[in-house]
């Protein structure tokens, strides 16, 4: 009998383009009102059988990435392992590996998103045949950013950001994305975000005029809308992301903001031409150690 073929499955980067948090729960969590929009850079994640269940990662031009655990607990082999699980296969006998381009550790849901890869990818490998409500229920489980990298395009999440609402966008969106030196510990930002917040905050709900920007296409009104309640705990833990923040303005981005609980930073550009300078900009401010151009929307988690 030969093996099935390996698989690879591309999937996105995200960045929140509203960020609304409400009051810590009793399960820890914060409810939000999260619009993602999924963002092209891209992880690829292949899967072929093997006698055990093994990780590899490589960044850009093979090159080793360090910050990137190669055990049971990342989130890749977790998908795995969940998807075994559920039908029966016991313990997953596959190799993942992750070719690595989303920037690591920053906000831009690499790691969510090498597990969304990792369960199309090993559904398909072994035809699982899972429903997509079924991958969506394991998603939510693996973490609250998991189901929208399967999906991709735009969508609200509320809950702890994993009930998803897809959203329509009426155009193609350019950004620039400064990746920091160093990283920020999601718990630590949402547990700076509740020492900043005097009282209960109120219920986070969804910008009308935002979900319109997305609808219209409309970049400037996009750039006037776009919000990010966990800047300031993100700032106040990463104090010198301001001057990344201030430089990518001063280089004439329409809006600049925390990419989820950071420490990468986000720029809206009116077109991709802007986006370059911006980008470049930014690199020779020396306030980040590289910047990104990437547009949106893009597909999810998609079989190649
Ligand atoms: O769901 P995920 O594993 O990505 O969450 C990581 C951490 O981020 C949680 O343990 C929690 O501290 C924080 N978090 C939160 N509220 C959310 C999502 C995440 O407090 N809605």
């Amino acid at each position: 009998m030969t093996s099935p073929a390996p698989v690879t499955v591309r999937v996105p980067a995200k960045v929140n383009v509203q960020l609304a948090v409400g009051g810590a729960r009793p399960d820890g969590f914060h409810d939000l009102a999260n619009v993602f929009l999924a963002v092209g850079l891209y992880d690829e994640v292949t899967v072929s059988p093997a006698d055990s269940l093994s990780l590899t990662c490589t960044g850009p031009g093979g090159a080793l990435v360090p910050e990137v655990p190669l055990d049971r607990t990342n989130l890749a082999a977790r998908a795995a392992i969940a998807l075994a699980e559920r039908h029966g296969l016991g313990e997953p006998k596959v190799r993942i590996h992750i070719a690595k381009d989303i920037p690591v550790a920053g906000g831009m849901a690499g790691g969510s998103a090498d597990a969304a890869g990792a369960l199309v990818a090993c559904d398909a490998l072994w035809g699982t045949g899972a429903s997509r409500a079924e991958l969506l229920d394991i998603c939510a489980e693996l973490g609250s950013d998991v189901p929208f990298s399967l999906v991709g395009g735009a969508a609200l999440g509320t809950g702890r950001g994993e009930k998803l609402q897809l959203l329509d966008v009426g155009g193609e969106f350019w950004w620039v994305f400064a990746v920091a030196d160093g990283g920020l510990s999601t718990p630590a930002v949402y547990g700076e975000f509740d020492r900043l917040s005097p009282d209960a905050p109120p219920e986070p709900v969804a910008s009308p005029a935002l979900l319109d920007a997305l609808r219209t296409g409309d970049v400037h009104a996009l750039a006037a809308t776009v919000t990010n309640d966990l800047q300031p705990a993100a700032l106040s833990l990463f104090p010198s992301l301001k001057s990344t923040l201030d430089a990518g303005t001063s280089a004439g981005a329409l809006a600049a903001l925390v990419s989820g609980s950071g420490p990468t930073t986000a720029f809206l550009a009116a077109d991709e031409a802007g986006a370059r300078r911006v980008a470049q900009a930014l690199i020779a401010s020396g306030t980040c150690r590289t910047a990104r151009v990437a547009s949106s929307p893009a597909p999810g988690a998609t079989l190649i």
